[in-house]
């Protein structure tokens, strides 16, 4: 794993990526700029037809490995409105806070702890006293505006695993080591969202509660960093674009005894994916003596009650995309032609398969309908019959679609198609009848 600060673009990854990549977005409707027929609400972002499902695989790729593939953990879907009584003892009320500063010359707001003494808008060094702002959105439920109706939006989806502990412990009859996993929206009312989908006030969180015998956390912090770097090399990320960063002390949250986050070379530099802590007993007993309820294993084999310690891999959903997106973003040459072309593995691609009838004859389509009515069960597929063969091929290579397959004349006569790979692009011709295994055997070994 590299440790140094070097985030040198490779030679196929031009120097103006990130511009590239949001216009990509935009163009193919990957993500828009959320009520853009509005002018547009800063940070905020809609997922288009491509993006969705580029997001949907992130969150169910997460969930395979998280949940499916393992038999310690379980999942969770908590609800994101909450009362502040959570808040209260899990510490966001007093702790969840940011130094917010005005700069004195041109009166913008910004995060002190971002801008290194300077105002990015004038470049004036003098700022009124940092104040602590809280991010947490706070609405009202019900029908009075009244104090006593105060709800928040969760900030991050862990709390909901704390809540639950007791709940999960009595109906799945798990016993420590084991882990509740949650996908879901949070919000963070942040003073500067910048950089595209990276820091936004909603977004998707992915996170995992592991609970352990207090003296194994050590050993559980150290398999979780493990495991999830190699999470995101196993889609696809190259090694020398992630490194291991660990927090020192005074970075650390006001519940973490150790955290160390997942960082990737964006184009501004090193920047953090995911967060992996060690958060003690923090939550559970903060919630035990909130709420009355003891949150406490008790052992039967050694007839001992403790208070489990938590190891948390916290990841963002929206922004691990980006990553995605943005570590896939390449552009070559085919046949002295430039081309675009997102290297996404498969299993993140929007779709893994168009269908392209070479010509928009008729006599083509029952065929090329039948082939795709015969994919769509194993995989999203595209079906496009405009404009010239290369140029739908072009068009797919931009958006990562892995596999194209082609229905020709020769079809008709020996009922076999062409399935060209994105990134070699090479093709082989394959019987119809066998081109949905040929193309999961691809999938799998991808
Ligand atoms: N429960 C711990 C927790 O929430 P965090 O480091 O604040 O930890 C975890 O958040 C992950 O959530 C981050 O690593 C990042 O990927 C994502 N995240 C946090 N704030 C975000 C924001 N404003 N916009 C997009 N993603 C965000």
């Amino acid at each position: 794993m590299p440790d140094e600060d070097d985030t040198t673009d490779a030679p196929d990854r031009p120097s103006d990526l990130m511009e590239k990549v949001v216009s990509l977005c935009k163009r193919r409707g990957f993500i828009f700029q959320s009520a853009e027929i509005y002018g547009g609400f800063r940070s905020t972002y809609d997922y288009g037809p491509l993006g969705v499902n580029v997001l949907r695989n992130v969150k169910n790729a997460w969930w395979e490995a998280m949940v499916q593939r393992r038999d310690d953990v379980v999942g969770l879907d908590a609800a994101i409105l909450s009362p502040p009584a959570v808040w209260q003892a899990s510490g966001h009320l007093a702790n969840f806070t940011d130094p917010l500063v005005d700069c004195r010359k041109c009166h913008q707001r910004w995060r002190e702890d971002k801008i290194g003494g300077v105002c990015p808008a004038c470049g004036s060094t003098e700022f009124t006293e940092a104040r602590a702002f809280n991010l947490m959105f706070k609405t009202h439920a019900g029908p009075l505006e009244d104090d006593g109706a105060v709800a928040y939006l969760r900030p991050e989806t862990a709390q909901g695993m704390f809540i639950n502990f007791l709940n999960v412990l009595q109906t799945t009859r798990k016993k420590p080591p084991f882990g509740i996993a949650q996908v879901g929206k949070s919000f963070r009312n942040e003073i500067t969202p910048q950089n595209f989908v990276f820091r936004t006030r909603e977004f998707e969180q992915m996170e995992m509660e592991f609970f352990v015998p207090p003296e194994d956390s050590p050993a559980w912090f150290e398999y979780w960093l493990a495991e999830r770097f190699r999470w995101y090399t196993g889609l696809g990320i190259p090694e020398d674009r992630l490194r291991l960063r660990h927090h020192d002390p005074d970075e650390l949250s006001h519940y973490s005894a150790g955290t160390a986050d997942v960082e990737f070379a964006f184009p501004w530099g090193w920047d953090e994916l995911e967060g992996i802590a060690n958060r003690t007993d923090f939550d559970l007993k903060a919630h035990a003596a909130a709420s009355g309820e003891k949150l406490e294993y008790f052992d039967p084999t050694t007839n001992e009650r403790y208070t489990p310690h938590v190891i948390e891999p916290a990841a963002g959903a929206t922004r691990t995309m980006m990553a995605f997106l943005l570590s896939a973003y390449s552009e070559d040459e085919v046949g002295g032609e430039a081309r675009t072309v997102l290297r996404l593995h498969p299993r993140l691609a929007p779709y893994q398969v168009a269908v392209l009838p070479l010509s928009k004859k008729e006599t083509l389509e029952p065929l090329a309908r039948s082939v795709l009515a015969s994919l769509q069960p194993h995989f999203m597929c595209d079906y496009d019959v405009t404009q010239s063969i290369g140029k739908r091929y072009r068009r797919q290579d931009e958006v990562g679609t892995p596999w194209c397959v082609t229905v020709d004349f020769d079809s008709l006569e020996d009922h076999a198609v062409t399935v060209r790979d994105r990134d070699t692009t090479e093709q082989v011709r394959v019987p119809v009848a066998d081109v949905a295994a040929e193309l999961r055997r691809r999938y799998e070994e991808a």
